[in-house]
């Protein structure tokens, strides 16, 4: 069984899964709009990636014997000025989601959730992989500045992200 605080806070966790979700998608518009496809499609994985982290904590909560309660998710924003600051805000977003995940250990810690503490080792890690294949591409995109040719060479290289999960299909 799930203390009504690990349940809470599992809650809360499908919760901001689903909303980077949905700000990742929203992202993916945004650059399917200015003919990125590459870009987009990255964005596209990674929101399916979130999706499925929703899912993981979801079947968690199920599989503990908890109850699911899912509510409203914020609309994210729906322009950005550059690229560049989409993956500056990737960067913060993701950021932001690592100390979620960080105060979540330090909650079963607190609660003596054994198996709440080990099943969110999966994220801890998973985190790290997160930040750095984000800041890779931030870095790439800060050294090539207004170089319109670059940004067409990394869309190119974003174009061969594979897919996170078998629901689905490249776009470009
Ligand atoms: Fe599910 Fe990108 O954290």
């Amino acid at each position: 069984m799930l203390t009504p605080t690990i349940e809470q806070a599992l809650n809360e966790q499908v919760n901001a899964e689903l909303y980077s979700a949905y700000l990742y998608l929203a992202m993916a518009a945004y650059f399917s709009d200015r003919d990125l496809e590459g870009f987009s499609h990255w964005m596209n994985m990674q929101s399916q990636e979130e999706l499925g982290h929703a899912l993981k904590f979801y079947a968690f909560i199920n599989e503990r014997g908890g109850k699911n309660t899912l509510k409203a998710i914020e609309a994210p924003p729906s322009s950005w000025d550059s690229p560049t600051s989409v993956f500056e805000a990737v960067l913060e977003h993701e950021q932001k989601v690592t100390a979620m995940i960080n105060n979540l250990v330090d909650l079963a810690i607190a609660e003596k959730d054994h198996a709440t503490n080990i099943f969110l080792q999966w994220f801890v890690t998973e985190q790290v992989e997160e930040e750095a294949s984000v800041n890779a591409v931030l870095q790439k995109l800060k050294l090539l500045g207004k170089d319109g040719g670059g940004l067409f060479m990394i869309d190119r290289e974003l174009a061969g992200r594979a897919s996170a999960c078998p629901c689905s299909q490249p776009t470009a």
